[in-house]
């Protein structure tokens, strides 16, 4: 067993939780934050079917109290003397015709998938320089790299995200800091129930685009989930991997999704959207 340290964030349920287990299976220390401990049950009890509770320490942390995240990673530091992975994971989606989303609730948007990872990253960062070593692996989406109906902002915060860690990436490396966008398609987790807020316009038969928004969210249920253990098993091994690329592209229809985007012309490639989708017209 390594004594290797692995801090994760949103690990109540779907992609952090699964990420849990198994680093705390392949050897980690792992601090799973969550922002809300009464919800710690279902964590508990997959370390425990797992027999990995002992390597488990679940922390309070909600990403975006942004003067509260210096602290949390000194507290990890003074307790376990490193960190050799930081998982940013946390994350939501406002949901909605962009037409019908106020800015408030796009700057929410970003204050979690955006801000929350930036502010995660800038706290570790010291930390890893000092050891010239760390992976800071970024949980991002297909909607990073392709937009998405009624997914506008959450597009937005995922390819400002992707910018952003090309861009820092470029910065450390060569101070041994390893950086990573995984970047899944559709997976079963409650990012499509619980983690799906709505727009408060979206939400109003006054919205001019409230009937489509009804078969859009009727379309999105029938799309198929694949099983969120592949993504986390990717995390795991990206973790372990001494010299990891850029870019972690996961899931069938996230593959299909890009390599259209890039090999057909983009109208065409938005008739087959559309098509799809099937949600326009009265
Ligand atoms: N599932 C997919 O199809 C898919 C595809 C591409 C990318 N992703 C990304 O994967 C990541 C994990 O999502 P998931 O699919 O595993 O969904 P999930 O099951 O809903 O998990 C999201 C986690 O983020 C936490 N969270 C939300 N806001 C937070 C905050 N302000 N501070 C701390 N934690 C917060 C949630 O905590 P609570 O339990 O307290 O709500 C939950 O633990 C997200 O970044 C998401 O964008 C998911």
């Amino acid at each position: 067993m390594s004594d290797k340290i692995a801090v994760i964030t949103g690990s109540s349920s779907g992609f952090g939780l699964l990420t849990a287990v198994e680093l705390a299976q392949a050897g980690f220390r792992v601090v799973a934050s969550m922002r809300d401990l009464g919800r710690r049950a279902k964590l508990d009890e997959a370390v425990g079917a797992a027999g990995v509770a002992p390597r488990i320490d679940a922390r309070r942390l909600d990403v975006t109290e942004f003067d509260a995240i210096p602290g949390f990673v000194e507290s990890v530091v003074r307790d376990y003397g490193r960190i050799d992975v930081l998982v940013n994971n946390a994350g939501f989606a406002v949901a909605g015709f962009a037409e019908d989303l106020k800015l408030e609730e796009i700057r929410t948007q970003f204050e979690t998938n955006f801000f929350g990872q930036v502010a995660m990253t800038q706290a570790a960062i010291p930390v890893m320089r000092r050891q010239r070593s760390g992976h800071i692996i970024m949980v991002s989406s297909i909607a990073g790299l392709h937009g998405t109906m009624t997914l506008s902002s959450y597009s937005a915060s995922k390819h400002a995200l992707e910018g952003w860690t090309e861009s820092l990436r470029l910065e450390v490396n060569s101070l041994g800091i390893k950086v990573v966008l995984v970047e899944p398609g559709s997976f079963q987790t409650d990012i499509w129930t619980r983690g799906a807020v709505m727009g408060e316009k979206a939400t109003k038969e006054t919205s001019p685009n409230f009937q489509r928004s009804l078969r859009m969210r009727d379309r999105v249920g029938t799309i198929p989930k694949a099983d969120p253990a592949e993504v986390a098993r990717l995390i795991a091994a990206v973790a372990q991997d001494p010299n990891p690329r850029l870019r972690y592209l996961i899931g069938r229809d996230a593959k299909i999704q890009l390599a259209t985007k890039r090999i057909l012309p983009w109208k065409w490639h938005e008739r087959m959207i559309a098509n799809f989708l099937k949600i326009d017209g009265e």
